[in-house]
C-alpha cells in the first residue's frame, strides 16, 4: 500500500554516497524539509563535512560491506529510535570495455552499485516497516539500466539488477499493510565526482576500468545536483516506482524498450 506524506513531517532519512554530489544534495534538501538526515559515505571525513553542513549526523560506511550496512542501520536506531527513508544512493562509475574487465573490475562495480543495494534493503526493511509514517526505498539507478550504452556494461549490468530489485519490492511490498513505498531513479547525467570514482577501490586489486572523461553530447544535458535532488524528491513525495531526472532522453529508452517488444511480436 502506497502512503501519502505530507511535507513537514519530520521523519528519519538515511542516505548513502551522502557526502558528494545527489547524495550530498538529496541530504541537504531533506534537511531543509526539516527531517533528521545521516548523512552516511565510504569518506567518512566529507560525511562528517557535509553532515556538519547540512545539520545532520555523520556515519562512515561502505555499502558493500553488509556488517557495515548493518552498523549503519544500529547507528540511526540508537540515535533517532527508527528510521523512515532509505536513499540507496552510493554508487561508482567507470568506464571499460567488458572483453578487457577482470574479476576485480566485476566485484568493485557489482560490490557497490548491486550489493551496496542489496545491503541496504536487507538491513534496513524491517525497520522501515516499523515506520508509522511509511517507509521509503529511494534507489538511485540510471537511465544505463534501460539504455545500456558501450563502455558501461558492468554499470548497466549493476544498474539493471537495481531497477529489477526495485520493480519486484515495489510489487510484493504493495499489497502489504506495513509495505515501504519504493522509487527507482533512472537518473541522467548530472554534474558530480562520479568520474573521479576510482579512488575508492582497493589499491591491491587488479583494474581494467578507469575513470571517464564527461566530454560530448552527453555534457549539454548535465544539470546541477541539487536540480536532480528536488527532481528526485518531487518523484518520491508522488510515490512514483520510476522517477526520470531527464525527460529530454527518454529516446533512448523507448528506442530500447521498442526493440525488445519488436522481438515479441510476431514475424
Ligand atoms: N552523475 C551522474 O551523471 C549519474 C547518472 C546516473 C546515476 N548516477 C548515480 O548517482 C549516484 C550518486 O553518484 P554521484 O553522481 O553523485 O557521484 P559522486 O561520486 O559525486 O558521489 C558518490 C558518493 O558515493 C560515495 N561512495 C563510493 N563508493 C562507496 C561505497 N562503497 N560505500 C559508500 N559510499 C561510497 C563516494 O565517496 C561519493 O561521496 C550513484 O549511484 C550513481 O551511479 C549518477
Amino acid at each position: 500500500m502506497a502512503h501519502q506524506h505530507t511535507d513537514g513531517d519530520s521523519r528519519v532519512a538515511v542516505v548513502t554516497g551522502a557526502a558528494s554530489g545527489i547524495g550530498s544534495a538529496l541530504a541537504a534538501a531533506l534537511s531543509e524539509r526539516g527531517h533528521q538526515v545521516v548523512v552516511s559515505d565510504i569518506d567518512g571525513d566529507a560525511a562528517a563535512a557535509v553532515a556538519e553542513h547540512i545539520g545532520g549526523v555523520a556515519f562512515p560506511c561502505d555499502v558493500a560491506d553488509p556488517e557495515q550496512v548493518d552498523s549503519l542501520l544500529a547507528f540511526t536506531l540508537n540515535t533517532f529510535g527508527g528510521v523512515d527513508d532509505l536513499f540507496n544512493n552510493a554508487g561508482v562509475g567507470s568506464h571499460g570495455r567488458i572483453a578487457a574487465m577482470t574479476r576485480d573490475d566485476w566485484a568493485w562495480m557489482l560490490g557497490v552499485n548491486l550489493h551496496g543495494v542489496i545491503n541496504g534493503v536487507t538491513s534496513f526493511l524491517p525497520a522501515l516497516r516499523r515506520s508509522a509514517a511509511g517507509g521509503r526505498i529511494v534507489n538511485t539507478c540510471s537511465m544505463s539500466a534501460v539504455a545500456p550504452l558501450p563502455g558501461l556494461g558492468a554499470y548497466a549490468a549493476a544498474k539493471a539488477g537495481v531497477l529489477a530489485l526495485s520493480e519486484v519490492l515495489a510489487a510484493e511490498m504493495a499489497d502489504e499493510p506495513d509495505g515501504v513505498t519504493v522509487s527507482a531513479v533512472l537518473a541522467g547525467p548530472v554534474r558530480t565526482r562520479i568520474n573521479a570514482s576510482a579512488r575508492h577501490r582497493d589499491a591491491a586489486g587488479t583494474y581494467t576500468l578507469a575513470d571517464a572523461d564527461l566530454t560530448g553530447p552527453i555534457v549539454e544535458h548535465m544539470i546541477e545536483p541539487d536540480e536532480a535532488a528536488a527532481r528526485i524528491l518531487r518523484g518520491v513525495d508522488a510515490g512514483d516506482l520510476y522517477i526520470v531526472t531527464h525527460p529530454a532522453l527518454g529516446f533512448r529508452a523507448r528506442a530500447r524498450a521498442e526493440a525488445i517488444a519488436a522481438a515479441f511480436s510476431p514475424a
